[in-house]
């Protein structure tokens, strides 16, 4: 035999130095949630290990964020359910608990980078991604909200926007507003290919963000599709977005290549709550050894053609790096 592909995995230097897929800790966007409140810390049930903080308790998981080298995080806001209404309005108002969250910390870390999820589902009463006209979303009336949401958010000190709701033209919605306010220069991360998925379980356990009757099966997309990912991409960059999210990660690694071959802007893959949760469940029970699962599931997203990675194991994917692993 000539050719033995077992020659380059006979030493463990070598392996690592014919290595194809390199990842880099500044790829790395950690989901973080903010509540109402005072001196909350609150583990989230369904998510081991993942907490609810208040505007005063953050600060240490940021620190720590930072002391890993992870320096970009997405902020959640949780509202006080007397807050919710029809539309919305706790999102863009100039109280918001994301709002007051930025105002409070972001000056105290010039080295993160805070990226803020737009979307209506966690501050309406009904728990859709916006405003109703009977029993679906109307989408036209929801650009508005959307829009007022991130340039409020912008106007608080966000980073970056990243808008999850799936409604069409918003981002085209979101960067008029923020080019008329002067903020041309702030990026829109895009959830553009986002399938209605039982993989954000966990996530509205935490953020309180169940839509109490029906499902969001017409807005989110298909899971059976791959070509309609590549067409709400395509829709998002020539509305104007900077970076293309594809949502969850691990079972839609086929939508984060096809998305990266297709389009020419940075691609970003969200491994969502349910994801962390079925990993924490299965290394509890002592099925799986969770280090080598995490470190598997974050390489394959960036094999995948994945350019940003968020995760709720940010911190753990850091250390993983650090060890070489
Ligand atoms: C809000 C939003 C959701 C997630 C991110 N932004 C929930 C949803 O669409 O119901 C899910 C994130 C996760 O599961 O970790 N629209
Ligand atoms: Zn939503």
């Amino acid at each position: 035999m000539i050719k033995r592909p077992r020659r380059l995995r006979s030493n463990e230097i070598l392996r690592k130095m014919v290595r194809e897929t390199r990842i880099d800790k500044s790829s790395l966007v950690y989901p973080i949630f903010v509540k109402e409140g005072e001196n909350v810390k609150e583990e989230i049930p369904t998510m081991p290990g993942q907490y609810r903080y208040s505007i005063d308790t953050i600060s240490g998981k940021i620190e720590s964020l930072l002391d890993a080298g992870v320096t970009s995080l997405m902020l959640f806001g949780i509202p006080n359910d007397e807050d919710k209404d029809e539309v919305g309005s706790a999102a863009f108002s100039e109280n918001g608990i994301i709002q007051r969250t930025l105002e409070a910390v972001k000056p105290k870390y010039p080295q993160m980078y805070f990226i803020t999820d737009v979307c209506m589902c966690e501050y309406t009463s009904h728990g859709h991604c916006g405003a109703l006209c009977g029993e679906d979303v109307d989408n036209d009336k929801t650009l508005e909200l959307l829009a007022k949401t991130a340039l409020s958010q912008v106007q608080a000190g966000a980073d970056m926007v990243a808008p999850s709701d799936m409604m069409d033209g918003r981002v085209a919605a979101i960067r008029d507003i923020l080019d008329k306010n002067n903020y041309k220069n702030i990026p829109i991360m895009s959830y553009a290919v986002k399938y209605a998925s039982a993989f954000y379980g966990p996530f509205r356990d935490a953020a309180g963000s169940a839509p109490s009757f029906g499902d969001r099966k017409t807005y989110q997309m298909d899971f059976h599709n791959i070509k309609e990912g590549v067409k709400e991409a395509i829709l998002d960059v020539e509305e104007g977005a900077d970076i293309i999210m594809v949502k969850p990660a691990m079972s839609f690694l086929d939508v984060v290549r096809e998305v990266s071959n297709q389009i020419t802007l940075p691609v970003a893959a969200y491994s969502v709550s349910g994801e962390y949760s079925m990993v924490k469940a299965a290394a509890k029970a002592g099925f799986i050894e969770e280090d080598r699962i995490i470190a598997e599931m974050a390489v394959s997203a960036f094999r995948a053609g994945t350019n940003v990675y968020e995760t709720y194991f940010a911190e753990e994917v850091a250390k993983l790096i650090d060890e070489g692993r």
